[in-house]
C-alpha cells in the first residue's frame, strides 16, 4: 500500500495549471494525492482513490461542493510596515496625490519613520498578524520588500524579521532587498544612491537574506541611470533585479527591466507597445498590481495588451500602506472586472505567473504531479467564483506542502 499523509477527494473541480490546449487544466469531480508534501496524483477521484484510498490517508479531506486551486503567489507586497496612513487614504479620495503626499514628507517617509521607531518585536508581529491574514485567503508563498529602513541599520532589521516570520510562519516568504524606494529626507538621490551601494548592497550580501533587489524607477525617485547603477552593484552581489517601472509616469524602468534581465517589472500602468515587446523578449514577468490603480482612481495597466503579446503576466496585492489589501482572491477580482482579463488568465497569473515573477517558474504554482502541495479549497463549485464572489474570502481550507494550515 502506498504510503501517503492526504487526500482531498469528491472535489467539484481541481485546477492544476495552466492547460497546453485549454487556459486551465483541470479536472471534475476530482481527488489529489499528497506523499511527503508534494503531489502524487490528480485526476478522477474515482481513479485517485483507487490507488490511494482516503480510508488510509493520515488526512482525508472531503471537498465535496468545493473547488481546489493552487496556493496564490503573491509575488509583490511591501508587507512589513509599521504605523497607519489610513488618513492620507482618505486625503487621497479628496483629490490629494501620492506623489505630492510624498513629496511632502509624507507617504513611504512617513512608514520609514514609524518602521525606525518601532522595536523588532512589533515588527515581527504586525508581519504575522498580515501573513495569517494572506494564509487565510489562500496565499502560500509571498514575496516581502524591505524599503522603510533607507538606512543600512533599518533595512538589515527589515530583512531579519522578513527571515524569522519566514521560519516561523506556514507561508513561505521570498525576501526582497529594497534600500531604493524612497530617497530618504536627509539626502539628495545621487548621495543616496551611493548609500545604497556602498553600504547597504554589501551588508545585505553578507547577512545573506535578500534573494531580489527591487528599485522604485520614477520621476523624482531614482532615475533609469540611478536604478542602473543600483541593479549592477545589485547583481555583483548576487541579487536579481526586480523594478517598480512606468507606474506614475513613463520614465524607462521596463526597458531597463529588459536590459538587465530582470526577474519582473511592475506596476507598468504607463508601459507602451515597446516596453511590452522588450519585456516579453527579455523573458521578464510582467507583474500587473490592480489594487494599487483601483486604490489611487489611476487607469489600470493593459493587461490584455501584455497577454496578447505574448509576454508572462502575474497578478499580486501590492498590499503596503497605499493600497491595504492582502487578499489575492481581490485582486483577481479586479484583474477581470478592471482589466479584462478572463477568470483562467487571472487565476493563472496570481498562482503560476506570481512563481515565474519570483524566478520559481516549475516549483510552485500549480498542483501538477512532484510540486509541493501548496492549495486553497475554495468553497464553491467551481474557479470563476474567485471573482464572480468578489470582496468575500471564499477560501475554506489552506493546506501547505499537503499539511492543512487554516
Ligand atoms: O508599489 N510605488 C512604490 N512603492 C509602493 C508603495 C509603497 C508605499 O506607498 O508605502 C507600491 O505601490
Ligand atoms: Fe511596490
Amino acid at each position: 500500500m502506498t504510503q501517503h499523509t492526504t487526500v482531498v477527494h469528491d472535489a467539484s473541480e481541481i485546477v492544476v495549471g495552466p492547460g497546453t490546449d485549454a487556459p486551465l487544466e483541470r479536472y471534475e469531480d476530482a481527488a489529489l494525492a499528497v506523499t511527503d508534501g508534494r503531489v502524487a496524483a490528480v485526476g478522477p477521484t474515482e481513479d485517485i482513490t483507487e490507488e490511494y484510498p482516503p480510508e488510509n490517508a493520515t488526512t482525508a479531506i472531503d471537498a465535496s461542493g468545493q473547488t481546489v486551486i493552487p496556493g496564490f503567489v503573491d509575488s509583490h507586497t511591501h508587507g512589513l510596515f509599521a504605523g497607519d496612513r489610513s488618513d492620507e487614504f482618505a486625503a487621497k479620495l479628496g483629490g490629494e496625490q501620492y506623489q505630492d503626499i510624498l513629496a511632502e514628507g509624507g507617504g513611504i517617509l512617513r512608514t520609514v519613520r514609524a518602521v525606525r521607531e518601532a522595536s523588532d518585536e512589533q515588527l515581527r508581529s504586525n508581519l504575522l498578524g498580515h501573513l495569517d491574514t494572506m494564509l487565510a485567503h489562500g496565499t502560500t508563498t509571498v514575496e516581502v520588500k524591505s524599503g522603510y529602513g533607507l538606512d543600512t541599520e533599518t533595512e538589515l532589521r527589515m530583512l531579519d524579521v522578513i527571515r524569522q516570520a519566514d521560519e516561523e510562519h506556514p507561508v513561505d516568504i521570498v525576501p526582497t532587498f529594497m534600500g531604493a524606494h524612497a530617497v530618504p529626507e536627509e539626502m539628495d538621490a545621487d548621495a543616496y544612491t551611493d548609500r545604497v551601494i556602498d553600504d547597504q548592497l554589501p551588508a545585505v550580501e553578507e547577512q545573506g537574506i535578500a534573494e531580489f533587489c527591487d528599485v522604485f524607477c520614477e520621476e523624482d525617485v531614482f532615475s533609469v541611470e540611478q536604478s542602473r547603477r543600483v541593479f549592477d552593484a545589485g547583481m555583483e552581489h548576487g541579487l536579481t533585479p526586480k523594478v517598480h517601472a512606468e507606474e506614475f509616469v513613463r520614465l524607462g524602468g521596463a526597458q531597463l527591466a529588459a536590459e538587465v534581465g530582470a526577474a519582473s517589472a511592475d506596476h507598468l500602468l504607463h508601459a507602451n507597445d515597446d516596453d511590452r515587446t522588450a519585456l516579453a523578449e527579455a523573458g521578464v514577468t510582467s507583474v500587473l498590481l490592480p489594487g494599487t490603480a483601483f486604490s489611487l482612481g489611476a487607469d489600470y495597466a493593459d493587461a490584455r495588451a501584455f497577454l496578447d503579446d505574448g509576454g508572462s503576466v502575474a497578478v499580486a496585492t501590492d498590499f503596503n500602506p497605499n493600497c491595504h489589501s492582502q487578499s489575492m482572491g481581490f485582486a483577481v477580482a479586479l484583474a477581470c472586472l478592471g482589466m479584462e482579463m478572463t477568470p483562467a488568465e487571472a487565476l493563472v497569473a496570481g498562482t503560476h505567473g506570481g512563481a515565474g515573477a519570483l524566478d520559481r517558474t516549475g516549483e510552485i504554482g500549480t498542483l501538477r504531479e512532484g510540486m509541493p502541495a501548496d492549495m486553497a479549497i475554495i468553497d464553491a463549485p467551481s474557479y470563476i467564483h474567485l471573482p464572480y464572489n468578489f470582496g468575500v474570502n471564499i477560501v475554506e481550507t489552506v493546506c501547505k506542502n499537503g499539511a492543512v494550515v487554516t
